[in-house]
């Protein structure tokens, strides 16, 4: 088995959950509203789900008569959305599946919706085909991504203090930021002609109650080397949340206020029609 070190969060949907915040759920109420209103019989993809955010954001709008299928390739991210839809008796129906291998039949949804996942899940093109192909003629595809996080470069701050500039950067923090030029020539690719994307921004801010907690989900999961972690990563694990917490305490997007850091992030929504 992988090494793993003794300090880590052992990752559930719930923890991403907390490290999300409610900047998801800002974001998709804003998508949402650029979208029709759900009607009877729409079949909805929640495309790398997560914590299941978008499922839960259009629930809690109690839509007509629809039928969500959420994904994610993580399975105990998928084990949580499982357990809250049953829970709330949603019609969601959940599987572990790649973005890049999406095994619905052709012209499944009326609706498809990646949130916060073009910018982190690989191969972004063959996903945005995915995308397309599972989509029927006239649905709606939503892609949202991140353009601006100040934990970023904390987070990249504390890998090079931590394991020096020479090796791989972590997958989750790359240091070319996704654009709107990027979401869109994915599309493209995928399939949606230029003219049918439209795109716009959405300024959602991130309240942080207890920053050291917050740091320490931060790095167990976006910390992660594509090599994999080390003994030294667990030898200077504190060394590397003192770091983060030390970065976020001020900076271009960040606020501390009685205690509470607000980040401020900026979302690209891109709303494109088969
Ligand atoms: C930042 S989270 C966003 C989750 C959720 N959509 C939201 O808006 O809160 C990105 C998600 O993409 C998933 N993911 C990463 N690579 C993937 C892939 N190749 N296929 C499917 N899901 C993937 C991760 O497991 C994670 O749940």
């Amino acid at each position: 088995m992988a090494f793993r070190p003794k300090q880590i969060t052992n990752y559930q949907a719930e923890h991403l959950a907390e490290l999300q915040g409610d900047v998801s759920e800002t974001a998709i109420n804003y998508v949402l509203g650029l979208l029709p209103p759900f009607a009877d019989g729409d079949v909805i993809h929640d495309n790398a789900c997560g914590s299941g955010a978008v499922t839960e954001t259009i629930m809690a709008q109690s839509p007509p008569k629809i039928q969500i299928y959420a994904t994610d390739i993580n399975a105990a991210f998928v084990e949580g959305v499982r357990a809250l839809s049953e829970k709330n008796s949603w019609p969601v129906e959940t599987a572990v599946m790649s973005a890049q291998e999406i095994t619905f039949a052709d012209a499944t949804f009326t609706q498809s919706i990646t949130s916060f996942a073009f910018h982190c899940l690989g191969d972004h093109d063959q996903a945005a085909r995915q995308v397309y192909r599972t989509l029927k003629p006239g649905g709606l595809a939503v892609a949202t991504v991140w353009i601006f996080m100040p934990h970023v470069e904390a987070l990249q701050h504390a890998h090079w203090r931590t394991r020096g500039r020479d090796g791989p950067m972590p997958a989750l923090l790359p240091l070319e930021n996704f654009k709107e030029s990027d979401l869109r020539q994915a599309l493209q690719v995928g399939g949606f002609k230029d003219e049918d994307i439209s795109c716009s921004e959405k300024v959602c801010y991130l309240k942080v109650p207890d920053m050291r907690r917050w740091a320490q989900l931060a790095w167990s999961y976006l910390g992660h080397l594509p090599t994999g972690w080390s003994q030294t990563d667990e030898d200077k694990w504190d060394e590397a949340i003192d770091d983060i917490v030390d970065q976020l305490s001020s900076g271009d997007g960040i606020v501390v206020e009685n205690g509470e850091t607000v980040m401020r992030m900026i979302a690209v929504v891109a709303v494109a029609k088969k």
